[in-house]
């Protein structure tokens, strides 16, 4: 059995802050640390370039974002740490997928969706400002998951449909082209809570509520000043449940540590004091990290050249799966087989006519193009025999038949009159 292997992508779009750190970097860099597991994480640059135009802005990200990840102790010798963008094979793999991935299956894409929806809702036209890159947005992301046999994928919530998504391609592919792709799952991690941010709504950029993780001392003690509080003076005891404050305490405190918190509640302590508290014990735990963060950011040449051993530890699998890959599909060396034989005439998918028998007892035709979609539907006959002679009409004329046939059919909804006459034209 081949180890468990996890895999996450980083999206280069932003600065790290301790929702991101509580959420996610946290746990990942706990996760690498355990035996047994094989772990890969990556910075999502290509998908970064979906939602941001600013090239100084993709770069600063990245620069933090693996600099962040460092200074949390995550272990490059131990873990496979890459750049996406240092991987050929993911877009080579990504137009692979491509091909066998239905459009209708990228219309339900979630982020997709909703900024179709946003444009219907403001009258706009549906398509406004959407990029084929937000649509393909799926397809890169399996190719990220794929080309890696992860079986883990640890996720947030708005992640799942991803992964799905990523197990129908994997799927599509295996089914074409011979198992070579492993299904992944997400991994959702029910103990990691989501932090609030300084307005008490879940910490994220999308809010601009964030605190920076990290930002120097004294920038993170006024931003802990500004967490938003109810307006009870000290000494009037303070209600825990929805205290964003008290929530965020309670992601870094350990047991004893968030009781005396809660007593402290009780017992009305002052807004001020309690976030006091707070920014004390988040600072206890990122100075260190802190300290690294900041030598790191200040040495983007040795961050280069640990990412550049990352994509090489990460080709070293990605480039002979591709060849693998390419053979399965048909991108051959034309010395690699002469072997013409072998090769099946391929079928071209036609529209076809079926007749059946429903439950009313009456008997039916229908037309349905290649891939199965209904054109024509006919009402009930009484006898086989008089739906097959309708059958015989519409094989012998054609399109001519459709007028003959008006009465016995009923209409198909969005089915055009050209799409009917030219899918009778190609019926075998
Ligand atoms: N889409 C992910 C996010 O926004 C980032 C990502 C890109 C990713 N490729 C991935 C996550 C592959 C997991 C696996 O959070």
């Amino acid at each position: 059995m081949s180890p468990l292997r996890v895999l996450t992508g980083i999206t280069t779009s932003g600065t790290p802050h301790l929702g991101n750190y509580v959420g996610a970097i946290r746990p990942a860099v706990r996760a690498s640390l355990a035996p047994g597991a094989e772990s890969f994480y990556f910075l999502a640059d290509y998908h970064a370039l979906i939602k941001v135009g600013e090239p100084a802005r993709i770069q600063r990200s990245t620069l933090e974002i693996a600099a962040t990840w460092l200074a949390a102790g995550l272990d490059p010798e131990r873990v496979t740490f890459y750049r996406q963008s240092d991987i050929p094979e993911i877009p080579e793999l990504c137009w692979l997928l491509t091909c066998v991935t239905g459009k209708g299956v990228l219309n339900r894409a979630h982020a997709y969706k909703a900024s179709v929806d946003k444009n219907t809702a403001s009258g706009h036209d549906a398509d406004t400002d959407v990029t084929a890159g937000l649509f393909m947005y799926p397809v890169l992301m399996a190719a990220d998951i794929l080309l890696f046999k992860a079986h883990k994928v640890p996720v947030g919530r708005d992640q799942i449909q991803h992964i799905e998504m990523a197990r129908d391609i994997a799927q599509s592919f295996n089914h074409l082209y011979g198992e070579q792709l492993v299904l992944p799952e997400a991994a959702i991690e029910a103990s990691v809570a989501t932090l609030p941010g300084l307005d008490g709504r879940k910490m994220s950029k999308s809010y601009d509520n964030t605190i920076a993780l990290f930002a120097p001392r004294e920038q993170l003690r006024k931003q802990i000043a500004g967490i938003v509080t109810d307006s009870k003076a000290p000494g009037e005891a303070k209600k825990c449940e929805g205290s964003a404050l008290f929530e965020i305490y309670q992601a870094f405190a350990n047991a004893e540590e968030t009781i005396a918190l809660r007593t402290a509640y009780a017992d009305g302590i002052a807004w001020g004091d309690a976030k006091q508290i707070l920014f004390e014990r988040i600072d206890r735990e990122v100075a260190p990290m802190r300290e690294s963060y900041e030598a790191l950011i200040n040495d983007p040449g040795k961050l280069e050249d640990i990412l550049q051993s990352g994509a090489v530890k990460a080709r070293r699998l990605a480039t002979p799966f591709i060849a693998t890959l390419r053979q399965n599909v048909g991108l051959r060396n034309l010395r690699s087989s002469t072997d013409t034989r072998a090769v099946k005439p391929v079928k071209a998918a036609r529209p076809s006519l079926k007749q059946y028998r429903e439950k009313d007892g009456f008997f039916y035709f229908k037309l349905v193009d290649a891939h199965g979609r209904l054109l024509l539907q006919s009402l009930g006959f009484e006898s086989p025999r008089e739906t097959a002679a309708a059958i015989a009409l519409l094989q012998a004329t054609r399109s001519q038949a459709l007028l003959e046939l008006q009465t016995k059919l009923q209409p198909v909804e969005g089915v055009s009159p050209e799409e009917v006459a030219s899918a009778l034209d190609l019926l075998a």
